[in-house]
């Protein structure tokens, strides 16, 4: 029987995932063959973004996505690649992607999962050359293997996802995860292939002194969210707003902080999308001691009606989402 203390620094992803694998008696391995098939598209998609400079893959793609968002190439590269990935690997029945306005069917009539994925985020950063990531999440399906899967598969709260990461495409490359035990980071080796564990049992500060918000929407801002932001000003915090949720997010789930895409006027809703971009990395702050709300209603207990559907992202150090809470809650 192994020990239970965590891995070792440098064990590769392929290493953690089986060994994690054995905590778990009962688990069947799809889970981790999943997250395998992650990985790989992840490198997959790593190697054509530091490409795309060179070769005509930057810029815009000339279509527009259900968002109203020009996709720029790479979005769509990406989205090719992990649906491929996905689709190929076997276990995964249905899929939800930013980029796509239906359900994705994949023809794996026996997979168990369902994924939720933004392929690449931190659009408007990709040429000129700002880190990027992709979002996913992972459920389990509750319609009978067999079928298709169903609405009722896609539209589950946040709190029934069983694994959910990110990939951040920076100084280096790194994939963050968890299966509900914990969050751990993985950096990418280019020259070996693989993700080495670097950072075990991520734990988020309770709190911090940095905000990330785009303040150029400050006229729309409520008055709870106004004077929040002018109480980070009177107690001296750093604004970092790197316009890329995952990078602004690692750092702040490293360094402690918080970010928040309020209701502006021209998203009422806030921009961030709930099923692949605010519940996967809601259920990576909490697992790292952090929080997640939209203000007022825990992130992962908000029922998505709308596969793309939209929620203000209060997400970070515990203390400082909690305050932010309760300028919100004493506005008048
Ligand atoms: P995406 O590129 O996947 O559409 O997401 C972009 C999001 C998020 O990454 C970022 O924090 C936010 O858009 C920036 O929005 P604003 O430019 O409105 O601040
Ligand atoms: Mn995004
Ligand atoms: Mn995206
Ligand atoms: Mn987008």
């Amino acid at each position: 029987q192994h020990d239970k203390l965590a891995l070792p620094v440098g064990t590769t992803l392929d290493r953690f995932i089986m060994r994690k694998q054995e905590d778990f008696p009962y688990a069947t391995g799809e889970l981790s063959q999943l997250l395998r098939d992650i990985a790989l598209a992840a490198k997959i998609v790593n190697r054509e973004i530091n490409r795309s400079g060179l070769i005509d893959i930057a810029g815009a793609y000339g279509n527009r996505n259900v968002q109203g968002e020009d996709q720029q190439k790479l979005d769509v590269i990406a989205n090719i690649r992990f649906i491929r990935a996905l689709r190929n690997g076997g276990e995964v029945c249905t899929i939800i992607s930013e980029e796509d306005e239906e359900v994705i069917q994949t023809g794996n009539v026996q997979g168990k999962y369902i994924v939720a994925i933004d392929p690449l985020d931190g659009s408007s950063n990709i040429d000129v050359n700002v880190s990027i990531g992709t979002i996913f999440s992972i459920y389990r399906r509750v319609s009978p293997t067999g079928t298709e899967g169903t609405m009722a598969d896609c539209l589950q709260t946040g709190t029934n996802q069983v694994a959910a990461g990110y990939v951040i495409y920076g100084s280096s490359t790194m994939m963050v995860y968890t299966t509900g035990n914990g969050v751990n980071g993985f950096t990418y080796e280019p020259s070996l292939g693989e993700f080495f564990l670097s950072h075990p049992e991520i734990i988020t500060p309770k709190s911090g002194a940095v905000y990330s918000i785009n303040e150029g929407s400050s006229e729309s801002f409520s008055s709870g969210m106004s004077g929040f932001v002018a109480q980070c000003k009177q107690d001296g915090f750093s604004a970092r707003y790197i316009g890329s949720l995952v990078a602004d997010f690692h750092r702040n789930l490293l360094k402690g902080g918080i970010y928040i895409y309020p209701p502006t006027s021209k998203s009422p809703n806030g921009k961030l999308r709930l099923m692949y971009e605010c519940n996967p990395l809601a259920f990576i702050v909490e697992q790292a001691g952090g929080k997640s709300s939209n203000g007022y209603t825990r992130t992962m207990e908000i029922r998505p009606d709308d596969m793309h559907a939209r929620c203000p992202l209060f997400i970070g150090s515990k203390e400082l989402v909690e305050k932010a809470e309760q300028f919100l809650a004493q506005e008048q």
